[in-house]
């Protein structure tokens, strides 16, 4: 007999614990056994491996995505009193990242129909301070990056990515992470590829930077106890590397799955009352989050407490804009300053995604939205 009422979570990370088991437990197994826990084989490992999925030459393990970004900005200059443009429609941390290293977040608006930063916004905010642009890949799905780093080279600055949400993700063949100087990822448990904790990593295809982000992660040390740089102590650990390892072998088909999902939503809801996410051609979009639009914040809020009613796990990405954020009122900005950011956090709606959901509760999911109205 059935009560009507659905357990479909948003996301799942058990499922890949379960289904892979026998492989996470050798993995740690080794690193105990080991018991070398911090910058060693694991992780060197690890890095390489990364790097070579991604096309890149250089990867460093670092405590997580907010410290990838701060610690790629310095690795290239970024410091006190210049300036970083980026999205407000983000998780905050990549703003933080920006304060982390000394340096001004400096918002431009989005295009609504991705949620993705508008590059034709952005010449008009660089100023002589401008010392870098940080396009977030959001969702999982590409910026539009040539236009990006064509103003970047014209204007003498420097892109670093926010690829936290797109491990795999393709803009016109290509991984994101790898087009500018510095591409930064989190592995935050529930990502595409996501630890068993924290954990991130930064890639260049840059010797000099490469360099610099070694010292930088490991306290500045360029030897043991020689401190050039005021770094920080921010390293991957081994056992998390070593269960990212595991993953690593399984992401391209957790992408495809993934995107799969998406296409059977896309479909479903094609010819319903709720607007599916653009995919824009010039890329591959790995389906981090897969994220609808609703007509107003009322029907948003209505559809979410209805979903959750019947059992079905859904979530804003993001519900406040970072300038609305106290933590940023220092920046001057108000409501109305970045409106299409402003009615794109009141409309959105993330529903359940992971390479594991069943496609019969896609069309679960889906039968429950139609019914809505
Ligand atoms: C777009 C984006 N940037 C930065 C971060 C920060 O990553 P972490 O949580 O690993 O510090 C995240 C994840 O929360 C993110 O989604």
């Amino acid at each position: 007999m059935t009560t009507g009422l659905l357990n479909v979570p948003i996301s799942d990370t058990k499922e890949q614990y379960y289904n892979h088991k026998a492989e996470f437990d050798t993995a740690i197994a080794r690193v105990l056994e080991r018991s070398w826990f911090v910058l060693g084989q694991e992780g060197t490992a690890f890095e390489q491996e990364f790097a070579h999925f991604l096309g890149a030459k250089f990867a460093f393990g670092v405590g997580n995505g907010t410290d990838a970004i701060q610690l790629g900005l310095r690795a290239c200059g970024v410091g006190v009193g210049d300036e970083v443009i980026t999205t407000p429609h983000t998780a905050l941390f990549t703003l933080l990242a920006i304060s982390q290293a000394g340096a001004k977040p400096v918002l431009v608006d989005i295009d609504p129909k991705t949620g993705l930063i508008d590059p034709e916004l952005i010449e008009a905010k660089i100023t002589p301070q401008t010392k870098a642009i940080v396009p977030v890949h959001l969702y999982g799905q590409a910026a539009d990056l040539d236009p990006i780093l064509e103003l970047a080279r014209v204007k003498g600055v420097v892109v670093v990515e926010d690829s936290c949400q797109a491990h795999g993700t393709l803009y016109k063949g290509q991984a994101t992470g790898t087009f500018g100087q510095i591409g930064t990822y989190s592995f935050y448990p529930s990502k595409n590829l996501g630890a068993f904790g924290d954990g991130g990593a930064v890639v260049t295809n840059d010797p000099k930077i490469a360099d610099k982000l070694v010292q930088l992660r490991n306290g500045g040390q360029s030897e043991r106890y020689h401190h050039n740089l005021m770094g920080v102590n921010s390293r991957l650990d081994e056992i998390q590397a070593a269960i990212l390892r595991v993953k690593l072998t399984y992401l391209a088909g957790w992408n495809e799955a993934r995107r799969e999902r998406a296409a059977l939503y896309n479909q479903l809801l094609a010819d319903s009352w709720v607007q599916i996410p653009v995919e824009r051609e010039y890329g591959r979009h790995i389906y981090h989050l897969y994220v609808i639009n609703l007509g107003s914040r009322d029907e948003r809020d209505g559809l979410q407490q209805f979903l959750k009613e019947k059992g079905v796990g859904t979530g804003i990405h993001y519900p406040i804009p970072a300038h609305l954020q106290k933590a940023y009122r220092w920046l001057g900005l108000a409501k109305g300053d970045l409106p299409k950011t402003e009615e794109t956090s009141d409309r959105i709606l993330s529903l359940p995604m992971f390479p594991e959901l069943l496609l019969e509760q896609v069309e679960q999911v889906c039968k429950l939205i139609k019914s809505y109205r």
